[in-house]
């Protein structure tokens, strides 16, 4: 549960913290403030747009002018804002706020509701003294315009992402492959998608030779669990599938990462697992139309005894053959059997998630997602649209068919390893080898854990892409 829940109310109390939204700066008229206060408020303002505070007599009055080129821009200035604003007030040990205003899209109250639910988030499991930093737990909206439905499916998507970053959070110790099973199957239970885990003996009947291989060196055994949401006024007839990249914590292997710095973060190699765990647990809350699979491979990846080791030849679930270059190149070899598992569904798009690559992180950074794929070019401009709308935005990578053949090996069917430019698109052209309907491949080593918070993104895991994927989809079927 994230601590902060967004309600309705009607009445606007003459006493507690207000913030009011406005297009406009004289949109502020309907506030009650005195010359004073006014003017307080109007010199923080740049060009009259922006967020401002004041005191009155004890209440604190909050006031952003939405600011912005287009509705994408106001809405994310928007969020930008809550996040401010929540801040303020958990400084001031705050619980609770009104938000209205006199703006004439009032999804954009909405907007900004979600940067304070977003910006709120805290993980402290492992605190034994729990200081309680952000006392906020309630924003109450005020407007006709604003319905239930949208404040649920508000709180419904902000607690998918909150559930998606404590995976991400919790270090292997607290967290390994069978651990993240459990933790599917709970939130299955609690969102209403159905859950099937295989263990190791499945995993080997069914011969997942990249998963068993990433494992070899482990003293945990992988699982891989399959979501299914299926209900009966499913608009597509075959189904979406969604793969999530279950690494709970990837030392590179034989192949180990330098230390200090490059294995610091690693807890988060299973960030593109959490990814499509949270838009399934999003996607059921909210009852989509739609018929959508989850898969999630999951395993660590360490120099154990019996690990895998560069130069081996692979046997893959589908049979073609991996000569291993190097394991830190992990990822793909769990998804590659995940993908060839999901054949069997014939499923209309297949969508993945995976902090691959650090080449996608020199190509773009920590404030975008990388996609690349075979799917149609129609759901490629739905997926930047969606993209733009929830700001998860989408950097567009070419998929020629060079980049592929960089991947032959002189004496297996493929290598599992490119040259030394593209990485992040040699990566996705090696998962393609195993996926036979229209791919969207989304690499998100960059921005799925921060060093630091940026606005309502906080510092570690930032559940990226729950928000991206859902929005997607429902835009599909609504
Ligand atoms: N998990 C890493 C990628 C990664 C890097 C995630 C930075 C998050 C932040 C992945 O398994 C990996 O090690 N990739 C290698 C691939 C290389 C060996 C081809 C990389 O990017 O260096
Ligand atoms: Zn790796
Ligand atoms: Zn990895």
């Amino acid at each position: 549960m994230p601590a902060l829940r967004v309600s309705k109310t009607t009445k606007i109390t003459p006493k507690g913290d207000i913030i009011f939204l406005a297009d406009k700066l004289t949109g502020l008229k309907a506030l009650s403030l005195s010359p004073a206060e006014r003017n307080h408020l109007n010199n923080q303002f740049k060009d009259g747009k922006g967020s401002a505070s004041c005191e009155q007599s004890g209440r604190l009055i909050m006031a952003h002018v939405l600011n912005g080129e287009d509705k994408r821009q106001k809405a994310e200035n928007a969020r930008k804002a809550g996040a401010g604003f929540l801040q303020k007030l958990n400084g001031l040990g705050r619980k609770e706020v009104l938000l209205t205003g006199s703006m004439r899209d009032a999804s954009m109250l909405l907007d900004l509701a979600e940067g304070m639910v977003l910006a709120n988030y805290q993980f402290k499991p492992y605190k034994t003294n729990k200081p309680d930093l952000n006392a906020m737990r309630k924003v109450k909206i005020v407007h006709q315009n604003v319905s239930s439905k949208g404040i649920g499916e508000l709180n419904d998507v902000c607690n998918a992402v909150s559930e998606a970053r404590d995976l991400v959070n919790r270090p292997l110790s607290h967290l390994n492959a069978v651990d993240l099973s459990k933790e599917i199957k709970r939130l299955g239970k609690e969102a209403g998608f159905k859950v099937e885990v295989f263990n190791k003996a499945k995993i080997k009947s069914l011969k997942m030779g990249g998963l068993l291989a990433v494992n070899y060196g482990s003293p945990d055994p992988p699982t891989f669990s399959i979501m299914e949401w299926k209900p009966k006024n499913a608009k597509n007839k075959k189904p979406i599938l969604l793969v999530g990249k279950g690494v709970v914590y990837d030392t590179g292997g034989l192949s180990l990462k330098p230390t200090p710095n490059s294995m610091d973060m690693m807890k988060c190699d299973m960030a593109g697992s959490a990814t499509m765990i949270g838009a399934m647990y999003a996607i059921a809350k909210q009852k989509l139309p739609l018929h959508v699979i989850g898969l999630i491979p999951a395993t660590d990846n360490r120099p154990g005894l019996n690990a895998y080791a560069p130069g081996d030849v692979i046997t893959m679930h589908d049979g073609q053959t991996v000569e291993v270059f190097n394991t830190d190149a992990e990822g793909r070899m769990i998804l590659a059997d995940a993908h060839s598992w999901g054949k069997r569904y014939k499923p209309e798009l297949v969508i993945d998630a995976a902090t691959l690559t650090g080449a996608a992180v020199r190509a773009i950074g920590l404030d975008g997602v990388v996609a690349m794929g075979t799917a149609d070019d129609k759901d490629f401009r739905a997926l930047e649209q969606a993209g733009e709308e929830v700001y998860e935005r989408i950097a567009m990578m070419p998929f020629w068919e060079e980049y592929d053949r960089e991947l032959d090996s002189d004496i297996a069917d493929m290598k599992n390893l490119g040259g030394p430019y593209g990485g992040h698109i040699t990566a996705g052209k090696f998962l393609a080898r195993f996926v036979k309907d229209p791919y969207i491949h989304l690499d998100i080593a960059g921005p799925a854990f921060l060093p630091s918070s940026k606005g309502y993104r906080p510092k570690g895991g930032t559940g990226v892409g729950v928000r991206l994927i859902y929005r997607f989809l429902k835009n599909r079927v609504v």
